[in-house]
Order: structure tokens, then sequence, then C-alpha cells
């Protein structure tokens, strides 16, 4: 790359474009330090709405709102300059119909400067992700396990086994048809996974959907053991943060109940 050559920032495009290539990298993000962490090793850096229960201790993700979206968007946003920023749709912001969808997907875009939004569903969000895929909106969808339907879906239980599969499949082909750039197969089984993603030409991202996807998603909380409430069979551990600053915290309480802290080499003399 010569000197002048501009560095562009990665593009719902170039997420296409590797269809069948390298796998992608891809994690959650809410902050800009954590983005800034995750930016120089990910192809994509997700906004989920899963910061509602891993950040906000919320029981789902159905309490999250536009504005916490925007403000994290915001902040990852200052944190990033190589992956591909995606945010996610909070419940209630698109089911409406495409007019909502486009105009809260607008506002999430023009507010946080994110070039791509996320939202749930399959063959009943056709015509919403084809609506905003014409207006300038880049669409990763989501299907299989759609956590926002956690109540109709009655858990966050695995979908697509026997019977199921062919659902999940059309569901895969209606947001292909509409126009979306990439889709996440959450919890689907790894068969099924494997045949999507054979099927589809735009690259699937699998969380507990298995090896065969395009890609990989994990939220971040999660995979450094800092959201510890519960831990779904899909998600591997790569750190245990959770627990060093919980030890940590404890030494520091130790430290001060026993005047220990501060000692002389973070005090300031008289002289
Ligand atoms: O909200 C989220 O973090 C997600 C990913 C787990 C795919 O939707």
């Amino acid at each position: 790359m010569s000197a002048s050559t501009p560095v562009r920032p990665t593009l719902p495009v170039d997420i296409l474009a590797r269809k069948g290539g390298a796998p992608l990298v891809c994690l959650t993000a809410y902050t800009t330090p954590v983005a800034r962490l995750s930016d120089p090793h990910c192809d994509v850096v997700l906004v989920g709405d899963s910061l509602g229960m891993v950040l906000h201790g919320l029981p789902s993700t159905i309490g999250v709102t536009m504005e916490m979206m925007i403000l994290h968007g915001k902040a990852v946003m200052r944190g990033i300059t190589n992956a591909m920023p995606v945010i996610d749709m909070p419940f209630g912001s698109y089911e409406e119909g495409p007019e909502q969808a486009f105009r809260n997907a607008s506002r999430l875009m023009m507010e946080t400067g994110m070039p791509a939004v996320k939202l749930e569903g399959g063959v009943h969000m056709h015509d919403t992700i084809a609506f905003l895929t014409a207006r300038g909106v880049p669409v990763m969808a989501h299907i299989g396990l759609t956590p926002q339907s956690v109540n109709t879906l009655g858990g966050y239980k695995v979908v697509g086994r026997a019977d199921e599969g062919a659902r999940v499949m059309a569901d895969a082909e209606a947001v292909q048809a509409a126009g979306a750039f990439s889709v996440v197969l959450e919890k689907t089984p790894e068969g099924l996974s494997r045949r999507i993603t054979q099927t589809l030409t735009i690259p699937t991202i699998g969380i507990g959907a298995g090896v065969g996807c395009d890609g990989q998603i994990l939220v971040i909380d999660d995979m450094l053991g800092l959201f510890t409430d519960f831990r779904p069979k899909f998600v591997k551990r790569y750190a245990n943060l959770g627990e060093a600053a919980s030890d940590a915290i404890a030494d520091y309480a130790a430290e001060v109940r026993a005047r220990a802290f501060p000692g002389p080499e973070h005090s300031f003399p008289d002289e």
C-alpha cells in the first residue's frame, strides 16, 4: 500500500466477498476499550443487544432500548478502525413494518456512524429487509434461535431439528433473497448449518451452529469469562477475567482493611 492510499474501513460488500473464504472472525463489543482490543483481530464487531443482559443486568434482550443501543454504538465506533461494525436493532424497533424499521435503522446509522444493522427474523422479515436494503441500509439477518422471541419460543432451545430444519432453510433463503449481506445462525444443528452455508451465496456466521459456517461470533463477555450468570453449551471460555477481577477486588479490600494500602510506593511524601 502506498503512503497516499487511504485506509478504508471494512464494509458490508467486503464481508459479502468473503463467502467461502477464510473464516470470518466476529465478536460483540459494547465499549470503546473493548472495541479497541477486538478491532485488530476481528472482521466484524457487533454491538449486540446482548448488552442488555451482560452489561445492564436485564433478564433478556427484551428491555433494550434505541437509546441504549445508540449510546454503546457511539462508544464502539470510537474504538474501530479495521473491523466492520454492525449494530443490533432492539426489540420493538422494527417489527411493526418496513417504514418503522427504516426510521429506526436510519437513526441508528446516523447517530452512531455504524454502516450496517442486524435484525432478527426470516421469512416474515423478507419485505422489511428488502425495504431497508433498497434504501441504503445494509442488513445482517439473524435466524435460528432469535433471542428477542424468547417468550414465544419458550426458551433458548436449539432451533431446526428434524422437520423444523426446512423452515430454517426457508428463512435463510428468504433473507438472502431480500438482500441481506450475511446471516447469523444461532443454535442451529451442525448439519443444517452446513447445508444452509452450502446453499447460500451470502456468508453465514454461526453461534452455537457448528464449525461449518463461513464465520463465528461470540458474546465477548461470555468468552472472556466476565458474564457468569449462565453459560450456554456453545460458549468456550478463552479467559476467566471475572474470577481475576473478583480476586483483585478481594485483595484490595483486604489491604484497605489492614491499612496496607496505600503503601509508600502509592503515597506522596511531604517533601
Ligand atoms: O446480541 C448479540 O450479541 C447477538 C449475537 C450473539 C449474535 O445477537
